[in-house]
């Protein structure tokens, strides 16, 4: 017997035809209407490869990709789809699928499609993509670059600036990497994503019994990163409370763990970032001035990507060779009126809208020529209204038609990140959530 594959998909004809079209190609298929049967199957015994539909019921062929990814990431998977849901092709790859068809296809197209995949040796994914670095010659990259330079061997703390997207985390890793303490942790932190109740034990963690809910001794964030590098992200969204105890540690190096009378010293060093501008925030009294003098001691500020224009030939060559690898796709040319296209964006999410819309282009294109229109991008202004539709239309429905539409941009602009969307929209990320609920909006659906 050959290799044997796992076929899933909810129409049972189909099922039936695809099953024939592999076994007269000499492998074994272990066929399902049902993907969570699928999945038992898989799990208990891995097969060569996965061809799974992307709409079913009971369980998405996304989320069964994203399950395998993490449960099986050896096993190879390839998903079918319907054209008007290239997205979500799209999407499925970016999880960590192998590859796609668009329904309907030719027999002979899905038998190659499985044969290639099997051929293929086994995907390494991400870690194809190398180690990355901040690309750019633009003066002002090279001024950041030369700043990097010249505090990443030194322990100093060093506020990270810049828009949503133009590299603040890829800035505090190389910081990190190029120190003495490369070989220590890392540890990024969300200050947005921790309760200003949690704060402290988050932090400096806490002892058994110190509060309700602390039934271990729990080392905190100072101890884990200890030697190494804390990356407090999103420092601007830190609650006032929380500010008071972040600067008490960074003015004498010292901290109680919640519940514990001692002091500890530690050895951790604090790189920070955030995407407002701090010192609007001091001034508007939002953020502690003392908690600022200290963090801001060195300050690196990220361009945005439409004031480094000049940067985008650089860019898109690396990010198509990165995205290439990642899927095994390429070798791609470029366009001149792509570029052209391109610098005339605005790029509200920046590098990562850029990565994007690329890595879009190089999974639905394959190989060959870019052009303008493998690229398509948001338009520059979201608030436009609509034209006036013919018949009678009540307010409060086209009020909701031009939100959901602007939700949409919001997500396909930064790549569902929902906090991200949330601020594009000055709206808190419970009410996102409601208006995602409200309009039906899913990632699967919309890619
Ligand atoms: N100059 C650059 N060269 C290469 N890749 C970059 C560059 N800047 C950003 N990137 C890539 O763009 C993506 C977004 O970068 P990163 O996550 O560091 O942004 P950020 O400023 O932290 O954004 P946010 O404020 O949304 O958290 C990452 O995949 C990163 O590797
Ligand atoms: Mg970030």
């Amino acid at each position: 017997m050959g290799q044997r594959i796992v076929l899933i998909d909810d129409e049972a004809r189909l099922l039936r035809a695809l099953k024939r079209a592999l076994e007269s190609d000499g492998l074994e298929v272990a066929e399902f209407l049902d993907p969570r049967q699928a999945l038992a199957a898989v799990r208990a015994s891995p097969p060569a490869l996965v061809v799974s539909d992307i709409r079913m019921e009971g369980m998405s062929g996304l989320d069964l990709v994203a399950t395998l990814r993490q449960e099986r990431p050896e096993v190879p998977c390839i998903l079918m789809t319907a054209y008007s849901s290239v997205e979500t092709a799209v999407a499925a790859v970016r999880l960590g699928a192998k590859d796609y068809l668009l329904k309907p296809f030719e027999l002979a197209e899905f038998t190659g499609a499985v044969r290639r995949a099997l051929a293929q040796p086994a995907a390494t994914g991400d870690e194809a993509a190398g180690d990355p670095r901040l690309v750019g010659r633009s003066p002002r990259m090279r001024a950041v670059l030369d700043l990097i330079g010249a505090v990443a061997g030194t322990d100093s703390t060093v506020l990270i600036q810049g828009e949503s997207g133009t590299g603040k985390e890829l800035v505090a890793r190389l910081l990190h990497r190029r120190s003495a303490r490369a070989d220590r942790p890392f540890l990024p932190v969300n200050c947005s994503a921790i309760p200003e109740t949690l704060f402290e034990s988050e932090l400096f963690g806490h002892q058994k019994g110190s509060f309700t809910g602390a039934v271990g001794d729990k080392p905190g964030l100072y101890q884990e990163a200890e030697g190494g590098t804390l990356f407090l992200d999103e420092i601007g969204d830190l609650a006032p409370a929380s500010q008071a105890k972040l600067l008490r540690v960074l003015q004498d190096g010292t901290f109680k763990r919640v519940g514990d009378p001692r002091s500890t010293t530690s050895d951790v060093r604090i790189l920070a970032a955030t995407n407002r501008v701090l010192r609007e925030e001091v001034e508007a009294g939002r953020f502690r001035e003392d908690l600022w003098y200290r963090i801001n001691v060195v300050e690196i500020t990220l361009p945005p990507l439409r004031e480094r224009a000049e940067d985008l030939g650089e860019l898109v060559g690396y990010l198509l060779e990165r995205f290439s690898r990642k899927h095994r796709r390429g070798p791609f040319t470029v366009d001149p009126a792509l570029l052209a296209h391109l610098a005339g964006h605005a790029w509200p999410g920046n590098v990562r809208e850029l990565e994007n819309v690329l890595e879009r282009a190089v999974i639905l294109k394959r190989s060959g020529a870019l052009h303008p229109e493998d690229v398509p991008l948001a338009r520059g202004k979201p608030a436009t209204v609509p034209e006036l539709p013919p018949g009678l239309l009540p307010l409060d429905q086209t009020m909701d038609q031009i939100e959901e539409e602007l939700i949409r941009r919001a997500l396909a602009t930064t790549g569902w990140n929902y906090s991200r969307a949330a601020e594009l929209l000055g709206v808190t990320r419970q009410n996102l959530h409601y208006k995602l609920k409200k309009y039906h909006l899913r990632k699967e659906n919309h890619g």
